[in-house]
């Protein structure tokens, strides 16, 4: 079975996560921004998408927009204030690897900052094509083991082996997003080419690529002002794209095919997450009508875990 990244096991607050750093916030922005600059449609989902961080980017363009998370508390935690603000999400607990909406249902997508947490990256990408219609967008954010402060480290330590295309895990730490001492986690940094092969297989080709976070050094970070860093980091987004220099590389993709589905009721696109059967909804339940499993709305956020 494969396994999952349990934030709730871990019981860590990932909002802590942002308190110092604007500049990594800011420049992930400045990329999703112009991603989505001509992206529209009714289902857009958030995949791992946590707290709601990057909602804002995507709200006012989809009709149904949803931040899908396994972790069940972050969501039931910060349901009040994302729905203050963004008042039409839904909330989804489920697994990326088996989520409840019907095949190509889902317009766009997203996976940020999530892709390190997933050990069968096939298995999620298969997903992200059967539940997305053709023509339909998906944007991948993933830690790039490729950038040039880890090659330079490798080179001169020798370690030759990391070149490869196989996903690199991060050595272990203490509070490594969440774990505590002993604890391990997946934490895993990915080779382009080994992305970029994985995406095509799966029927999405490559529209668009970025290098991102180019100035993610503390030093750097104390010295200068996040202004300052974020034209710099502005201009190198637009002149390095061809490169994989910065420790974060954001692409934009399209499903081939061209089959718009134009499903505008959020009960229509759900279905159960482990037999795909129909789901027959009364109000915070929601029963399959082949396997009979129950799933329930907990605190305004569905359970769909699985
Ligand atoms: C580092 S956070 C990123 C959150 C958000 N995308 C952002 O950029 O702010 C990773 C998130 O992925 C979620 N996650 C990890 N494995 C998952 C899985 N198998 N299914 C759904 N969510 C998962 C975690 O619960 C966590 O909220
Ligand atoms: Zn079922």
């Amino acid at each position: 079975m494969v396994k999952i990244s349990d934030y709730d096991k871990f019981d860590y607050n990932y909002k802590n996560y942002w308190k110092d750093r604007e500049y990594e916030d800011k420049a992930e922005k400045i990329v999703l921004e112009g991603y989505l600059q001509n992206m529209q449609g009714n289902v857009f989902v958030d995949i791992g998408g946590s707290f709601g961080r990057n909602l804002e980017m995507y709200y006012e363009k989809y009709s149904i927009p949803i931040v899908l998370d396994y972790s069940i508390r972050t969501l039931q935690k910060n349901k009040e204030e994302l729905l203050k603000r963004h008042p039409k999400t839904k909330l989804i607990a489920a697994n990326a690897y088996k989520m409840p909406f019907k095949n190509e249902t889902v317009d766009g997508s997203m996976i940020v900052r999530v892709l390190h947490h997933l050990e069968d990256q096939n298995g999620i990408f298969k997903e992200i094509d059967r539940i997305t219609q053709g023509g339909g967008f998906f944007i991948l954010e993933y830690a790039n083991k490729m950038h040039i402060k880890a090659i330079l480290k490798w080179i001169f330590t020798l370690r030759l082996k990391n070149f490869s295309l196989n996903p690199y895990q991060q050595p272990n730490q203490e509070n490594f997003e969440g774990t505590k001492k002993g604890q391990t986690a997946i934490f895993l940094n990915y080779h382009p080419k080994y992305i970029k092969k994985l995406i095509e297989q799966n029927n999405f080709s490559i529209v668009s690529k970025r290098n991102c976070s180019f100035l993610r050094m503390e030093k750097l970070k104390k010295i200068l002002s996040l202004k300052f860093l974020l034209k710099i980091e502005r201009l190198l987004q637009k002149f390095l794209s061809w490169s994989n220099f910065a420790p974060s590389i954001v692409l934009k993709t399209k499903k081939l095919g061209n089959n718009s589905n134009n499903v505008d009721d959020f009960e229509k696109v759900l279905c159960c997450p482990d037999c795909k059967g129909g789901l027959n909804i009364q109000e915070n339940t929601a029963k399959c009508v082949r396997c009979d499993k129950i799933f329930k709305n907990k605190l305004g956020v569905w359970d769909f875990r699985a």
